[in-house]
This record gives structure tokens, sequence and C-alpha cells, in this order.
């Protein structure tokens, strides 16, 4: 048995469709939007990395104290033979969740971004000798396929990025995920929680830029793979509180009038001046919907865990 394996359940060809059609759709659409998925190539991942450590990015610290304070439980209640994540970017956190896990055999880490997977499995495969890392490239919004690996198996879903997903997105991945597990198997997911705007917009709008050129990277992305001439310093980063939907909605403004060319989709897109574009929802949750929702798709909370100061709370649902 190899301890690391990747692989590409998402062909080049395909990506490079996905990105079309979404670049055409979202940005003909009214208001104009573009997917999340794509802020994360190799620059994106590590700037979002960087943002984990920003003095306002609170999400990340908040969930590892959970972790910390929580994995022997969690490995108790779910004694794990294989571990799965969607979404595992640097698997950093989850190094907590495989120290507890005694029965774990295989981890299979699942995200678009190849460089982070590589670089998380290198890492990993040196920390936990014994383990077998099988990380897939894959799109989890898109019918995931997972290898054959021995039961009981956790799915883990952290970071709060179920919070990226719009409300029916989120119902039908929440569905799409039950269909995965077997009766007894469990989801741990990670959903950061309401709380003061005062708190919440800086975690998106940090002093030091990081989460503009985050942002922003979208624009680079879209120009590298489909020739586009997006001037990322023409637009502004906009992190805004939306009380009715208790979301963070992340913007790029511009700046002024302007008209991009995307040749590869032989389009021109003009922006009005002030024009925005819609990049994420960064969705907060109450113990409450959490439960509804999970509970909509066949799953039955069975533990809720916050950090002391309450921001961020992990769950533990279980499939029946
Ligand atoms: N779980 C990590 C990373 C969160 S950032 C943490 O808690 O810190 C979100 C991660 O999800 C990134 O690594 C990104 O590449 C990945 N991602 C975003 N959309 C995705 C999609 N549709 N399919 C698979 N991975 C996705
Ligand atoms: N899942 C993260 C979140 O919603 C992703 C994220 C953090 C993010 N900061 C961002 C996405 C800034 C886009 C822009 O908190």
């Amino acid at each position: 048995m190899t301890p690391f394996q990747l692989t590409r359940t998402l062909a080049e060809d395909a990506m490079d469709a996905a990105l079309r059609a979404d670049v055409r759709r979202g940005l003909t659409a009214h208001p104009k939007t573009l997917p999340p998925k794509w802020f994360y190539d190799a620059h994106g991942s590590d700037l979002f990395e960087q943002i984990t450590e920003l003095p306002e990015y609170y999400p990340t610290r908040a969930e590892r104290e959970i972790l910390l304070a929580r994995s022997g439980e969690i490995a108790a209640a779910l004694p794990a033979r294989t571990l799965i994540e969607l979404g595992s970017g640097s698997s950093d956190k989850t190094r907590h969740l495989l120290g507890a896990l005694t029965s774990l055999e295989t981890y299979v880490p699942v995200d678009v971004s190849e460089s982070a997977l590589t670089q998380a499995g290198k890492a990993l495969v040196a920390d936990f000798p014994g383990l077998s890392v099988h990380a897939l490239i894959a799109d989890f919004t898109a019918g995931l396929s997972l290898p054959a690996t021995p039961g009981p198996r956790l799915l883990a879903f952290l970071g709060g990025t179920i919070g990226n997903l719009l409300p029916a997105e989120r119902a039908e991945f929440l569905t799409a995920v039950r269909a995965l597990l077997s009766p007894g198997d469990a989801l741990l997911l990670g959903t950061d929680l309401v709380k003061d705007e005062r708190v919440l917009v800086p975690a998106y709008d940090d002093a030091a830029g990081v989460t503009a050129r985050f942002n922003k990277n979208v624009l680079t992305v879209v120009n590298r793979e489909l020739g586009a001439d997006f001037d990322p310093a023409a637009f502004d980063h906009v992190a805004l509180w939306d009380a009715e939907q208790e979301w963070i909605e992340m913007r790029l403004r511009s700046r002024v009038e302007q008209t991009v060319k995307i040749p590869a989709l032989d389009l021109a897109v003009d922006f009005a001046p002030g024009e925005e574009l819609r990049t994420e929802v960064s969705a907060k949750f109450r113990e409450d919907g959490v439960r509804a929702e999970l509970a909509a798709a066949g799953l039955e909370l069975s533990h809720w865990w916050t950090d002391p100061r309450g921001r961020f709370a992990l769950s533990l649902s279980t499939a029946r």
C-alpha cells in the first residue's frame, strides 16, 4: 500500500470547461457574480493560509480550539477507520483529529487545489506513519465518488466552508453528503456563528489587505486561464454584513467605467463606475438552523461544541 496517492477526478479539460461556463454565466448576469471555488489556484491557496493567521480572522483559531478540546470525544463517538475531508486545504487543524482517531487507516482529503493537496499530503505521511493518504482533486459540489475504504466513516467539512454555499446549494450538498454515508457514519461540520458585525466585517476586510488580495486573485485566475485583461487595481475589495440573510458578502467594485475583454469566451464585459461583482458569501449560523438543515438531509445532530467565546461551532451528526 502506498502511503500517499493523488487521484484527479476532475480532468484538466473538464475544469477548464467549468471555468468557462461559470465565467460566462456569472459575468453576463445581473448583478454579476463569480463562484468562489476559482479563488484557489496555488497563489490563492497560499493567500488563504495567510488569512488564517491574521489577527482579525478568528474562525481558524476558534475551530482549532474546539478540535484541540474535543478530538478525543469525537473519536470516542465515532471510532472511524476512514476520515474523508472536503475542502481540506492545508489539513492543518485536521492533525488534531488524525492524532485522536486511533482506529484510523485511511485519510481522504478532497480539494480543488492540487497544490494544497500535494503539500498537505507530503507533510502528513511524514508525520503520521502507517496512515494511508488518498488525496482527491475534485469539486465537492459536483457528484463526488469516493474510493472504497472501510467504515465506519467520518466525513469532515471544516473552516465554515459550508457557509460559502447559498442556502439551496447547501441543501443539495448535504443531501449528497448523506448519500455518501452509511447508517452510523457521521458528519463533522464546522460552522461560523452569527455575531457582532464589528467582529465579522474585519475578519473579511483586514487591515493588512490580505483578504483584498485574495478576493482580487479570482481576476488573476480568469486572466491567466481565459486570456482576460482584468486590471485588479481597477477594483476595490468590499466586505459587508447582510443582516437579513445573516451572511458576509464579498464583492469587487469597479472604480471606473471599463470594458474587460475575455478572448477565450469571445466576450467583452462592461462595468459601470461603482458596479459590483459578487465573489462570495460566507453565511453565519445558529444552532437551530444547523440542526434543521442537517435533519432535512437525513442527518441527526448528536453533538454541538463551541469555543469558550462562542464564536464558532463544530457539530457531529449521524446518518440515519
Ligand atoms: N478546511 C481548510 C480550508 C478552508 S478554505 C480550513 O479550514 O482552513 C476552503 C477550501 O475548500 C480551499 O482549500 C479550497 O481550495 C476548497 N474548495 C473550495 N471550493 C471547493 C469545491 N467546490 N470543491 C472542492 N474544494 C473546494
Ligand atoms: N470558508 C472561508 C470563510 O468563509 C473562506 C474565506 C475566508 C474567504 N476569507 C475569505 C473567501 C475571503 C473569500 C474571501 O470564512
